[in-house]
């Protein structure tokens, strides 16, 4: 076990409820490398206040902007004024030494309220847009697809962005990040998504997304962290889903309507995490294609109704590993309708250190092979119907008895009752 049991990365996961996915989201925001936060030291873009010439391209595409912000209660634009002329002097502007055009416009978490200016695409050099923590509402301009050198578009945290992704998105060919976390957009995405070839960071979480996802985001090769959960995501996830998504690694897919996973996810060499918890209209079968994905160490299943006997597919699993502090080898199969026996094939998956199996239907006893699993510090079946002898050896014996019960009346042995 390559990981120190003192780590406080490991106490992190002691202290928070079974498998909180620390990877998503706004957590990953400001921690990530790529993140919208954070992030203006280390871009490569040099600030460059008292440039004497900005462009009057820039300049008016600023203004148009300013002309639909309806509130400013922090008067951040006070000093975007067509008499004070230089722009790259404006707050939150960031112009290029070399060429003097904008390059940066940074208006994060100012209380700003109105509506996106499709003028703003006037900004031709644009890198990165961070608006996010705001109050805009209305769509996103179908214009802003022309910002052709976008890198990170941050819009995330402003609940009243309505309307969906723009089919236009497809030209940004240089766009990293995408963060639309908390805010209220919908519709399916479009189906130029996986044109976006540079995307390496996906955060749609909290929205209204709907539809399927569409097979062209299957193309993102350099999609590293995709985060659809919390929408209203449908159908199977299309085969095309799992043609060329080498380099991901985070996958969020949780609170859908998703039924199923492509049969064949061999191409997904990189994905170490899954989260496909509260998708209620799963079944078993219909995400067999996991077992395929040659590293896959994280996955949660739990609330997902999945009834019949335990899901065939898991004796098919990787080895799931420990790789890094932000995933843990576990499986989290609780709160569904699971019944019949736990496979004793399930003591193969030896680096396991979470196995979550409460609120089933399971009966007959604790296989004996699951005592293979001795890198387990997690362990719950209460809430089930299992019966006979607790695997009498170490960590099984030193688990709470909150692991087994309540629940299990039939069940014995340490840490519960001896055995008759
Ligand atoms: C698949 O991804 C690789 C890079 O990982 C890229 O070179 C190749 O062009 C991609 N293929 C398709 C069909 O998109
Ligand atoms: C996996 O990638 C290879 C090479 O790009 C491709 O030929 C194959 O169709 C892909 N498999 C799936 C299931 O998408
Ligand atoms: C759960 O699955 C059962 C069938 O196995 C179905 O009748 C029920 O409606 C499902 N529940 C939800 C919340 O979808
Ligand atoms: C629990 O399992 C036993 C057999 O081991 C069975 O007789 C009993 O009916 C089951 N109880 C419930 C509530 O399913
Ligand atoms: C096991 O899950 C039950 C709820 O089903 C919970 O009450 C109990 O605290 C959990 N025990 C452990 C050790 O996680």
């Amino acid at each position: 076990m390559a990981r120190d049991r003192r780590d406080p990365a490991f106490l992190k996961w002691v202290v928070l409820p079974f498998f909180v996915l620390l990877t998503f989201g706004r957590v990953s925001c400001e921690t990530d490398p790529l993140s919208c936060l954070n992030s203006d030291d280390n871009d490569g873009i040099i600030s460059t206040p008292g440039i004497p010439f900005c462009s009057s391209k820039d300049r008016n595409a600023l203004l148009s902007f300013k002309a639909s912000i309806i509130s400013d209660p922090n008067n951040v634009l006070a000093d975007w004024r067509a008499s004070h002329y230089n722009c790259c002097d404006w707050t939150g502007v960031t112009c290029d030494g070399a060429t003097g055009r904008v390059v940066r416009l940074n208006l994060n978490s100012q209380h700003l309220k109105g509506t996106l200016n499709g003028g703003l695409s006037g900004l031709s050099f644009l890198q990165v847009l961070i608006l996010m923590e705001n109050d805009f509402h209305g769509s996103i301009p179908a214009s802003f697809g022309a910002f052709s050198r976008l890198q990170r578009l941050c819009l995330a945290e402003n609940p009243s962005l309505s309307g969906s992704i723009p089919e236009t998105f497809g030209r940004l060919k240089n766009l990293q990040l995408m963060d639309l976390y908390s805010n209220s957009l919908s519709g399916p995405l479009p189906s130029s998504f996986g044109m976006m070839s540079s995307l390496r960071n996906i955060h749609l979480s909290g929205n209204k997304f709907s539809g399927p996802i569409p097979p062209s985001f299957g193309l993102l090769s350099n999609l590293y962290n995709a985060d659809l959960s919390n929408n209203r995501f449908s159908g199977h996830i299309p085969d095309g889903f799992a043609f060329n998504l080498t380099s991901l690694m985070f996958l969020g897919l949780g609170e859908n309507e998703i039924i199923g996973l492509p049969k064949d996810m061999r191409n997904l060499t990189s994905l170490l995490l899954i989260d496909l918890s509260n998708n209620p209209l799963m079944t078993g079968d219909s995400v067999e294609g996991i077992a395929t994905a040659p590293q896959i160490s994280q996955i949660d299943m739990h609330s997902c109704n999945i009834s019949g006997h335990f899901p065939a597919w898991v004796s098919r699993l990787p080895q799931p590993k420990w790789v890094n502090d932000e995933v843990t080898p576990s499986l989290n199969l609780a709160n569904n309708a699971i019944s019949g026996r736990i496979p004793s094939s399930l003591g193969n998956l030896i680096n396991l250190e979470l196995l979550n199996l409460e609120q089933n239907r399971l009966t007959g006893s604790i296989p004996p092979s699951l005592g293979k699993l001795q890198n387990l510090w997690r362990f719950n079946v209460s809430y089930n119907n299992l019966s006979g002898r607790i695997p009498q050896v170490s960590p099984f014996t030193t688990f709470d008895k909150s692991s087994y019960q309540p629940g299990n009346p039939g069940l014995c042995g340490v840490p519960l009752t001896p055995c008759k």
